[in-house]
């Protein structure tokens, strides 16, 4: 697992992109062979931060009946399941990501009734619960890790990565180089057990020895308890990170152009990662994590366990992997090879999104463009069209074929608002990485439902968690739903046309694939009308002509379905006008 690196322009990946155009026929290659669909395929789905979406009780922090008592605005704007991080007792430090009862429910956000009322209400409006699954960690006050801890010869004397490290010099250092994801060596001391822990993420979340059978039983059981109790899939989190190498060898210092090795924002020379992620036994687990899915009868949800990865891969082969050979791994690895690209270039999404419907063996692809550990979309932003830009992703998102994995608030243009002093940031990694990495509260702030007290979230006077963003004023949902050129009103136009349109339930092939200003693509399913979708990368209008005789399509008159306001309804496919980051959609008749 690793996060994208924060903010535009850092991206040395982008760079790395070569841009080659698609021919029509390899576009097409994949378009027959689909697979059956699934409940979650064409699928919305909507990430909750749970501390951050309504408070219900007035204790400045998010809750389960907060969420309760917003499923009908959920319904409303055509969510197919929401993604719940972490709701389990934490002591919190990772907000969450530090589980100690993986079968219980933080009292901070209620109770496990609360939990099956909430499950209930959701189900009937046909709105799904996923869980998010730690596999990789836990808490070190769950109380496997302290017997672990407690002596070498305790039974979980081995549910943990313990190493007795190296003497250098008479003096006892760790066996290797590894660095924690969030700053230092991965290998903590333990004075009780002498021996150090390995700790991929906070020294206080220790990494869990998956070679160790017991250990994988106590998970898939966990897994089959949040079936039973009606979850509707779960996201896997770290799930690439579970297996670090046995030989515990260096991993190799990752350079710059001139060979100096890399520093990062916490001072640690950086490393490839190659001993400690993306090892082939994850793909043992989730196989048997699948097997465990598919055999749990009577799960209340009543339908198939959808299994999300967060998997930051860095190739389209590399994700292809994760679904498995035989399709029979995860069902939605995170694809982050479309909406992490961090730059508004034609071509390169061009590329990445023809991958995605051509190498991922005709499976669904899961695209997302923001979520609780990387700034929100408006990273994208020119800083003048934030709105146009907003509007943009959003057709990327919901006009492709994927199942789309969208943020709470990004319908209603919610922007990254980090901490401006160090005193303010809740975040331990902003508090380590400070002021290069200013951590992760600035995509984590409250939902901003009015233009009231605490817009909304909490109750008036109430301190919040995080504070709300100064923009709430305009910015919120109540404003919005009477505005028809809200961005709330373009993604519910968006959701509601990728549901209503059989063509976006069809194959997707680029058009014009040598117009770097424009990124166009067709949708089309078998005897249904296609759809053409056309978006202006640039802050330039742009005109655009289109022949589609290449599939089949000879008629160049076109009806509207969608368009960014203030643009004109185009007399034919010829002449398209599109203004600065506008979008159109249009029905090929
Ligand atoms: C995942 C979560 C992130 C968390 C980390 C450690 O990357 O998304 O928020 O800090 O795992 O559990």
């Amino acid at each position: 697992m690793k996060f994208m690196p924060r903010g535009i322009g850092v991206s040395a990946l982008a760079v790395l992109f070569v841009v080659t155009s698609l021919s029509a026929s390899a576009q097409t290659k994949a378009s027959h062979t689909h697979k059956a669909r699934a409940w979650w395929d064409n699928a919305v789905i909507y990430e909750i931060y749970p501390r951050s979406f309504q408070d219900s009780n007035g204790d400045g922090v998010g809750d389960l009946n907060g969420i309760m008592s917003r499923l009908d605005y959920l319904r409303v704007l055509g969510v197919d399941a929401i993604w719940l991080t972490p709701i389990y007792p934490s002591p919190q430090v990772d907000f969450g990501y530090d589980i100690s009862d993986y079968r219980a429910i933080d009292p901070q956000y209620g109770t496990l009734a609360d939990f099956d009322r909430l499950q209930q209400q959701a189900k009937q409006r046909k709105i799904g619960v996923i869980m998010d699954l730690v596999l990789n960690h836990t808490s070190d006050k769950h109380r496997w890790f302290i017997e672990s801890a407690s002596s070498r010869t305790n039974p979980k004397a081995n549910w943990y990565v313990w190493n007795d490290g190296k003497m250098v010099n008479g003096k006892r250092e760790p066996p290797n180089n590894w660095i924690s994801l969030f700053g230092g060596s991965a290998w903590q001391w333990d004075p009780a057990r002498k021996q150090y822990y390995y700790h991929e993420f906070y020294v206080q979340q220790p990494d869990l020895n998956w070679r160790n059978p017991q250990v994988r039983k106590a998970m898939y059981d966990v897994e089959r308890y949040w079936i039973h109790r009606g979850a509707a899939g779960f996201r896997l989190d770290a799930i690439t990170s579970l297996f670090e190498d046995p030989s515990l060898a260096n991993e190799p210092y990752v350079r710059d152009e001139n060979g100096k090795i890399e520093i990062n924002a916490y001072g640690d020379k950086e490393v490839d990662r190659s001993k400690t992620d993306n090892l082939p036994e994850v793909n043992g687990v989730l196989k048997q994590l699948r097997q465990a899915a598919d055999s749990t009868s009577d799960p209340k949800w009543g339908q198939k366990v959808v299994l999300i990865g967060e998997t930051y891969v860095g190739s389209i082969a590399d994700l292809r992997k994760l679904y498995g050979p035989h399709n029979d791994e995860l069902n939605l690895p995170m694809d982050t090879q479309v909406g992490f690209i961090n730059k508004l270039d034609a071509a390169v999404f061009r590329k990445k999104i023809t991958e995605a419907e051509t190498d991922l063996n005709g499976n669904e692809p899961l695209f997302v463009f923001d979520n609780h550990d990387n700034p929100r979309w408006d990273r994208y932003s020119d800083g003048t069209h934030m709105k146009e830009i907003g509007r943009m992703l959003a057709a990327i998102l919901f006009a492709s074929r994927d199942t789309a994995m969208m943020y709470y608030g990004d319908e209603i243009g919610m922007q990254t608002t980090p901490p401006t002093r160090k005193q303010d940031v809740r975040d331990p990694i902003g508090i380590r990485g400070w002021p290069k990495e200013k951590g992760r509260d600035g995509e984590r702030t409250p939902m901003q439902w009015n233009s009231g007290p605490n817009a909304g979230f909490s109750k008036p006077g109430v301190k919040t968690w995080l504070p709300i963003p100064n923009n709430f004023i305009t910015v919120n949902v109540k404003d919005e739903v009477r505005d028809p050129d809200s961005m709330l009103n373009w993604y519910k136009q968006m959701i509601a046309l990728r549901k209503s349109n059989p063509a976006f339930r069809g194959r997707e092939m680029m058009l014009n694939t040598n117009n770097n200003q424009v990124l166009s693509w067709l949708r089309q399913a078998k005897g249904e009308p296609a759809v053409v979708v056309a978006c202006n990368f640039t802050a330039q209008p742009q005109t655009i002509g289109f022949n589609l005789s290449a599939y089949g399509l000879h008629s160049t008159r076109v009806k509207t379905l969608l368009k960014s306001p203030g643009t004109d309804d185009p007399a034919s496919l010829k002449q398209v006008k599109l203004q600065a980051f506008g979008v159109y959609i249009g029905q090929v008749e």
